[in-house]
């Protein structure tokens, strides 16, 4: 093989295996079941706080019309329609202000259909 295909090839392992989160995210063992309420137009709670680490499911539960809850940076997104809650898993490993928002058109004022997570540095 001719050596200019050797480190071509070893150079994206390299970078292939430099971009792999390793390790993966841990979560610190804490878990914890939130539920959120959605109604026009606003999220209860309004701010969701939790600890960095933990290992976090949100049930959403529409409580009117159906609504989305989208989690910027952690890529959650779940639907509820009334009568049927969605749930998302995911672990708060990034600590930060997160927005919540709202991704189902729900009516006149969904764009401003709006929360928060805010994850805590663990001490
Ligand atoms: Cu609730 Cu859009």
């Amino acid at each position: 093989m001719p050596r200019a295909v050797v480190f071509l090839v070893f150079g994206t392992l390299t970078i292939a295996i430099l971009l792999v989160p390793w390790p993966p995210p841990a979560s610190n063992g804490h878990e914890r079941e939130i539920l959120v309420r959605a109604r026009q137009y606003a999220f209860a709670p309004g701010v969701i706080r939790v600890s960095r680490g933990e290992r976090i499911t949100l049930v959403l539960e529409a409580e009117d019309v159906t609504h989305g809850l989208y989690l910027d940076g952690y890529a959650v997104d779940m639907v509820a329609v009334p009568g049927r809650p969605a749930r998302a898993t995911f672990v708060a490993d990034w600590p930060g202000k997160f927005r919540v928002r709202c991704s189902k058109i729900c009516g006149s004022l969904h764009p401003f259909m709006l929360g928060e997570l805010i994850v805590e540095p663990n001490t």
